[in-house]
């Protein structure tokens, strides 16, 4: 095994060349098809971004238009998926519940796994699954409260219609409050790709067998909830929870998250990639005072946020190690005001990161990459005999 190099955690290892995102962690810069992030997230429409990501460049009004009507067609889903809801249990966790549901429409739409589809027949699949995730999302939600479902209503656009869906039974005369929409679209941008994490890794590896769309993104989906990865925006919400409730001493769980005796870990901190800063916690700080603002919220755990964020970056152990704030540390706050349970975070991270893992999908497609297969340093043993 001397010519396999060993590299745990892929650190310094390419896994493939793509042209979606750009990010250099040294200087804190994340650009998606060579636009800022700064720019997407104060500018664009979520759905701009997905056509960006998904097919290279940015769509013209026209096709803009065009998109958004093929999505309309297909938001509903098969009536009979709603049986699964009655099979899970009534409090179970809606990152299991999601997975289950977007690995099930393969059995729904066994075209997206036919051999040697045409281009439009694997577009097609990309737009079910865009059209679907908000519909699937918004139901698990309703049925976590025991509500009826809200069906979509195609008049709005992809983030009005996703909200209209989850909070459309607010008041009799129910209209989705703009400020939200534009919160809801900012975070949404701002999650939407992220070049070889482990989650597109996953859809990528998958995909790499020839495996279908579907399949593909429900293993990203598992990837994602991991609280290393995507599950970090609840656990922080929850940290930061249990520092409030023992009294908002910052500086002893900045000391529990330096004593390497304990597992305790500083949620929200830290980045294999970036060592200066996330560009998009920084965005997500400044959305975070302005929406809490303009809701008229105000929320005691955002303060301890600040503090905790003030004394880790001017504590040695921070510094050396360079860690900062990660785009999960402000955005369950935001996520909170908006009326979400901290449960439901990271299934609204996946609803933002759907376009980056289908673009990352297709391109390993259009690219034909080889089926992804690691080699492995063995260390086990190498002669043995069976005693009998
Ligand atoms: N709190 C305390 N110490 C930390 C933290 C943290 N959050 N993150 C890293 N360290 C220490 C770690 O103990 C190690 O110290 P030492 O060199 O003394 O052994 C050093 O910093 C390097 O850490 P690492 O675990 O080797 O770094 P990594 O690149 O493998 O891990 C990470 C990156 C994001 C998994 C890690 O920083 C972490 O666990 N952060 C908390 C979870 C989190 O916020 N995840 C969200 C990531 S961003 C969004 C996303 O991907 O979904």
């Amino acid at each position: 095994t001397g010519h396999i190099t060993l590299d745990l955690g892929y650190k310094n290892t390419g896994s493939t060349k793509s042209a979606i995102t750009f990010l250099d962690g040294e200087e804190g810069i994340l650009k998606y098809r060579g636009y800022p992030i700064e720019e997407l997230a104060e500018k664009a429409s979520f759905l701009e971004v997905a056509y960006l990501l998904i097919y290279g460049a940015l769509p013209s009004d026209q096709e803009l238009e065009n998109f958004q009507n093929t999505i309309s067609k297909h938001t509903l889903i098969h009536e009979d998926m709603k049986k699964f809801f009655d099979g899970f249990p009534s409090k179970s966790h809606p990152m299991a519940q999601l997975g289950s549901l977007v690995f099930s429409l393969a059995t729904f739409y066994p075209e997206s796994f036919k051999q040697n589809q045409t281009y439009e027949e694997l577009n097609l699949t990309i737009i079910k699954l865009l059209a679907k995730l908000p519909t699937i999302v918004a139901f698990i939600y309703k049925k976590s409260l025991g509500h009826p479902l809200i069906y979509p209503k195609n008049k709005y656009d992809y983030v009005t219609n996703y909200l209209w869906m989850t909070f459309g039974q607010r008041t009799e005369d129910y209209e989705v409050n703009p400020k939200i929409v534009s919160a809801m679209n900012k975070l949404l941008i701002l999650h939407a790709d992220h070049e070889q994490n482990c989650s597109t890794s996953t859809v990528r590896i998958v995909g790499s067998s020839d495996c279908n769309l579907y399949a593909s993104v429900s293993a990203g989906i598992a990837a994602l909830w991991g609280p290393l990865h995507g599950g970090a925006n609840q656990a922080v919400i929850e940290m930061l929870e249990r520092i409030k409730e023992d009294g908002g001493d910052t500086d002893k769980w900045i000391a529990k998250a330096k004593d390497k005796n304990d597992p305790f870990r500083m949620m929200g901190f830290g980045h294999r990639v970036y060592k200066n800063f996330d560009p998009r916690a920084k965005i997500i700080k400044k959305a975070c005072d302005d929406i809490l603002e303009s809701l008229g919220i105000n929320d005691p755990v955002l303060a301890i946020a600040k503090r905790l964020e003030e004394a880790a970056l001017t504590d040695p152990y921070f510094i050396e190690r360079k860690l900062y704030p990660n785009v999960d540390f402000y955005s369950g706050i935001i996520y909170r005001a908006l009326g979400f349970p901290s449960e439901f975070f990271t299934v609204l991270f996946a609803l933002g990161r759907l376009p980056g893992w289908i673009a990352q999908w297709k391109e390993m497609k259009e690219n034909k990459e080889p089926i992804g297969r690691p080699r492995q340093v063995y260390t086990g043993e190498v002669n043995k005999t069976m005693s009998k």
